[in-house]
């Protein structure tokens, strides 16, 4: 089979290889993978700046894919050859609280991903790919939206009469926009373009910010919400603005802190963080029976994933250079 493998840190060393297609071992699917789509991790991975003491050299890398089971290992009860399936991130993270070895299980480094014609994984770590999204959109899912609906539904409880606020148009944040709306919510979505927001709104937006133009993006919220705050901040942003997420919540809101487009530490003024009563709640991404919640509620409100570019498997440097200058939505790259 064809692979991409990442012979050493740098897009430059990830190179196309010709190995043989693995063999699924007792309890494993072996998957023909359709499509796969890209997260900012992947390209940290790239870079190296994602865990690399954890990364084997000659990694096929990317997290997040969808394909058809082309033969089961023994044991394997859950799925049959001609199943079609999407990939589950923290592979052994079933349900319930986070474990520290749940690290070691990720899919697309360390473990094996889906920029391959061929991958193997545990019957536990897929989930049934909705019927009504084709491969290249469910290949969207497994990270960028279980996220942010893990923290809207594990963590949170948003449903109507809440407001939340999403930052900037990537992947976690369109998937953002669409779910809250459909759960009835309130969304206050920032970008740094206008017309990206006028795309936000046709998503479900119903107040947008534009963070170039109003830096001071948290008293807009402020003043959208009448001085209240928001229930839940999506915060993909980190860095020091960080404070800014935490002004933007009700008093008791919660911030979600997701991402660090803008760093990985922040200051924080420990009195903003008092008075407001916040609830600062990391997320990393969620467990096995969230995503399945999540599949039957994208199925029951017939969601679709905002894919900016399909990119050919042979163009796959290119997929990765359109994430670092930033998509509206996901970057999803063909396999079979
Ligand atoms: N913790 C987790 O479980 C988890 C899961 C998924 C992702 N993440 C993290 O979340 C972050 C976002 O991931 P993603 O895949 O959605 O990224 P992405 O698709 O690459 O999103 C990039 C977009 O973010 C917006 N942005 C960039 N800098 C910004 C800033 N300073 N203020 C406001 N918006 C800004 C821009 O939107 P505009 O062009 O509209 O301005 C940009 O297009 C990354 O750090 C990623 O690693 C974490």
């Amino acid at each position: 089979m064809r692979a991409w493998m990442l012979d050493d840190f740098g897009l430059e060393n990830l190179n196309l290889h010709e190995i043989p297609t693995p063999e699924p071992a007792a309890g494993e699917l072996l998957i023909k993978v359709s499509a796969v789509s890209l997260n900012y991790r992947d390209k940290a991975l790239v870079d190296g700046i994602y865990a690399p003491e954890k990364m084997p050299k000659g990694l096929i890398p990317v997290a997040d894919f969808a394909g058809v089971v082309a033969a089961t290992g023994s044991g394997v009860t859950k799925y049959a050859v001609g199943d079609r399936v999407t990939s589950h991130f923290y592979s052994t993270w079933q349900d319930g609280p986070w474990l520290p070895e749940y690290a070691d299980f990720q899919v697309g480094g360390p473990l094996g991903g889906g920029l391959a014609e061929y991958q193997v994984l545990s019957e536990d770590a897929v989930v049934p790919t909705p019927p009504y999204l084709s491969d290249e959109e469910a290949a969207t899912l497994p990270i960028a939206a279980l996220t942010p609906w893990f923290a809207m539904r594990e963590y949170g409880d948003i449903g109507a009469g809440d407001t939340i606020l999403v930052q900037g148009t990537g992947g976690v944040s369109i998937f953002a926009i669409q779910i809250a709306s459909a759960l009835g919510a309130r969304v206050i979505a920032t970008s740094s373009s206008d017309d990206k927001l006028a795309r936000a709104r046709e998503l479900g937006a119903t107040d947008t910010i534009n963070y170039r133009t109003t830096p001071d993006w948290a008293a807009a919220a402020l003043e959208l919400t009448d001085g209240r705050g928001v229930d839940l901040v999506i915060d993909v942003v980190g860095g020091e603005g960080l404070r800014d997420s935490i002004r933007a919540a009700r008093g008791s809101g919660m911030v979600a802190v997701v991402g660090f487009l803008d760093g990985q530490s922040a200051t924080l003024d420990l009195m903003d963080v008092i008075w407001h009563q916040t609830h600062i709640q990391g997320i990393a991404v969620g467990h096995r029976r969230s995503f399945h919640d999540l599949v039957r509620f994208l199925d029951e409100h017939h969601i679709t994933p905002v894919i900016d570019t399909v990119y050919d498997f042979a163009d796959a440097h290119a997929a990765y250079d359109q994430l670092a200058r930033g998509a509206f939505g996901k970057i999803v790259i063909k396999v079979g």
